[in-house]
């Protein structure tokens, strides 16, 4: 995924790593084969680049979809990882444990500079591998179990209509990223998290600046204040417990007994990284792509597709999460190819969710299919933690957007409205609507 969902990678000097046998089964002119015939034009594509609409992978990206389903990019200091595009490929390979996450591992993929240059730190979940991986899983997987996340629906939809009775009371136009994509998610976490909401501010201001301040300082500063800040909640909860996620694993108890402070504190941030821009890029996208088609919106609107399935295919459809990471711990055989040991592994979330052999029509947003099988939430033993309470707060955002605003329509010209560079997390940055 890229850094936007995860903890930052470790601080080192990053060197390409080397890849072997690169020979595609599949085309003569294969981008694995350094010395094609073509010459320079079978350089690999570079990864990441930006959209050219924002609900579509890039052009740039059509050789990879050729090559499919092992191919190869280049990342922006000119290294080179494999790149997994075919979706029987990838869930082979994201089961695979020879395949790791560990992100203090030497070469270590980094997708961009401010990935690489993010500061070593070790990341609870996305960054480490059985069976640390599943000892951690285990101790948050009751919290996140469908049940669970059905009691947090009623909270969830008052945040929601809060939210929009603001907007409301304000009038139009708003900007839907601001007054309701991103506070969304934000106070989902916190009253997910046990924050009290007297924090509330402090603590989504930071959240803020830590998944998307500008400078590597300030989102360093904004992580050490959050980090103390969840100290402290922690400490206080111990004597003066509430009914929030930290509250439930203070006492719960692992095989090494419950988790110590810094174990809580690295729960709460990998939940918080995790579980924001993603949900928010995807009430932020979805509504500009549902405003896009215009017939898909009517079914929706009318009841003629339910809400849980018109989720299911904008995940597939939108893949905001592009670019998984992994890398080889032992040489393996690979659709033809040779991944060698300290190989970077990658896999775009958006083409594997347009894989023709896994979804009929793929460059269609077609509500009648079932997308069940899409890879937005990844796949093996990191697929997504968060994935129950995403589609509970993306059902009842859509649901409720729509029904309070029948008239919702886009405020600006659809080509003026900026979106997400391809190097993090897809989505809109503003979404100006009126209604
Ligand atoms: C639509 C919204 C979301 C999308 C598209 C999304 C996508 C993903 C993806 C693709 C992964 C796998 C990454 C990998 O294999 O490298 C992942 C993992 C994860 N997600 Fe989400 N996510 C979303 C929402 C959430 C939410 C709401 C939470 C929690 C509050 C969450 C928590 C996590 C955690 C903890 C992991 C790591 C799991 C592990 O390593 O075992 N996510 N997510």
């Amino acid at each position: 995924m890229t850094e936007s969902t995860t903890e930052p990678a470790r601080q080192a000097p990053h060197t390409p790593p080397t890849l072997h046998s690169p020979h595609s089964p599949h085309s003569p002119h294969s981008p694995l084969s350094p010395h094609s015939a073509d010459g320079p034009s079978s350089r690999p594509v570079s990864f990441p680049q930006d959209r050219g609409c924002p609900y579509h992978p890039p052009a740039a990206y059509a050789p990879l979809r050729e090559e499919a389903p092992l191919s190869r990019v280049t990342f922006w200091d000119g290294s080179t990882v494999w790149a997994v595009t075919g979706h029987a490929l990838a869930r082979e390979l994201l089961a695979d444990p020879r395949l790791s996450s560990d992100r203090e591992r030497p070469d270590f993929p980094a997708p961009t500079e401010r990935f690489a240059k993010s500061g070593a730190r070790r990341v609870a979940l996305l960054g480490v591998d059985d069976p640390e991986h599943n000892a951690q899983r285990r101790m948050l997987i009751p919290s996140f179990s469908l049940k669970r996340i059905t009691g947090l629906r009623p909270g969830i939809q008052q945040t929601v209509d809060r939210l929009l009775d603001a907007m409301e009371r304000q009038g139009p136009p708003a900007d839907l990223v601001a007054s309701f994509a991103l506070p969304v998610p934000s106070m989902v976490i916190c009253a997910l998290l046990g924050v009290p909401y007297a924090d509330h501010e402090f603590f989504e201001e930071r959240s803020r600046r830590l998944l998307r301040g500008p400078a590597a300082a300030d989102v360093q500063r904004a992580r050490e204040e959050l980090e103390d800040y969840l100290g402290d909640l922690i400490d206080r909860k111990r004597t003066d417990p509430g009914d929030g996620l930290l509250d439930e694993l203070i006492h719960r108890d692992g095989p090494d007994g419950p988790p110590d402070r810094d174990q809580l504190i690295a729960y709460a941030v990998i939940l918080l990284v995790a579980g924001h821009e993603t949900t928010a890029n995807m009430i932020s996208l979805g509504t500009f792509t549902l405003l896009r088609h215009p017939e898909q919106l009517a079914a929706l609107r009318e009841g003629r597709t339910p809400t849980g399935a018109a989720v299911e295919e904008l995940l597939r459809f939108l893949s905001i999460a592009d670019g998984l990471l992994r890398i080889a711990k032992e040489d393996m055989e690979v659709a033809g190819a040779t991944v060698r040991a300290g190989d970077g592994v990658m896999f775009s979330t958006s083409l594997i969710n347009r894989d023709d052999e896994a979804f009929e029509a793929p460059e269609r947003l077609d509500w009648e299919r079932s997308a069940r099988h899409h890879l937005a939430f990844g796949f093996g033993i990191h697929q997504c933690l968060g994935q129950n309470l995403a589609r509970a707060e993306l059902e009842i955002a859509f649901d409720s957007l729509l029904r309070r605003f029948p008239a919702l329509r886009l405020a600006a010209p659809a080509e003026d409205i900026p979106f997400k560079p391809g190097d993090t997390i897809q989505g809109m940055l503003e979404l100006p609507v009126a209604w």
